[in-house]
């Protein structure tokens, strides 16, 4: 697996980890991040059971395990927080935010700990003395209770599964270089998987206000300046919610 910095301003950080060689072909590769600030971690959709101890390995060294004191879900998916028992194991009292609506479903994955329930509308995390990491609604995208989360001062919006991209072996380049030839990795995901137009324009809307440097999502390749614009544009025209037969 590997491990990138994506931001550094002296007080916060962002990192990335994922891309793992080592990973079984069975599973869909999955992005994680890790926001640090003033030495204290936020955990952004840690995995699934599979990659937990490569996950753990790796973060290992840009952080110290007990400084991570908030993991979020974006929603309830297997890749995104089936390692939750693991978390509770390791970090026991961990806490750990997803929306309402799942805070009584994704217990089902184990651990025995309370979940904290993120409101519909989005709220903000108090981590090292801020408060400025922000859940923005993401609903029905592709989930009902679903949130991206957005950073003020790295200008980093965390999407979750919009503008994942499912990359074939040999093309998984770490940011998107090619916008156009990239959307052929991620047509077939976003009308499937994403019901709602009505959800989309909203969401779409909510992110046109942010300044957004790097948009960063669960799957695939990270967009950079303009290749975010160009992923707005995109998304407001394809008609989701349609590929199914
Ligand atoms: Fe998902
Ligand atoms: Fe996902």
């Amino acid at each position: 697996m590997i491990s990138h910095q994506l931001f550094n301003d002296g007080t916060r950080q962002w990192y990335y980890f994922g891309r793992d060689p080592n990973k079984p072909d069975t599973l869909i590769d999955t992005n994680q991040y890790l926001v640090v600030t003033n030495g204290e971690g936020l955990l952004l959709d840690p995995g699934g059971l599979e990659t937990f101890p490569a996950v753990v390995s790796i973060l290992s060294k840009e952080i110290e395990l007990s400084k991570i004191k908030l993991i979020f879900a974006s929603h309830q998916d297997p890749d995104i927080i089936s390692s939750l028992s693991l978390w509770n194991g390791l970090l026991p009292g961990v806490d750990v935010y997803v929306s309402w609506l799942w805070s009584t479903f994704i217990p089902h994955f184990g651990g025995g700990q309370a979940l904290k329930s993120v409101p519909d509308e989005g709220m903000t995390f108090n981590i090292g003395g801020t408060n400025d990491l922000t859940l923005i609604p993401a609903h029905y995208l592709h989930s009902s209770g679903n949130f991206s989360l957005y950073d003020p001062r790295a200008h980093i919006l965390f999407s979750g599964d919009i503008g994942a991209a499912l990359l074939p072996p040999g093309e998984s380049k770490f940011f998107v270089e090619d916008f156009h030839q990239h959307t052929q990795y991620m047509t077939g995901f976003h009308r499937r998987w994403m019901p709602s137009n009505q959800a989309k324009m909203k969401w779409i809307q909510r992110v046109r206000d942010l300044k957004v440097n790097l948009m960063c999502p669960q799957h695939g390749s990270i967009f950079r300046d303009q290749d975010v614009i160009r992923f707005l544009d995109w998304f407001e025209e394809l008609d989701v919610g349609s590929a199914s037969k």
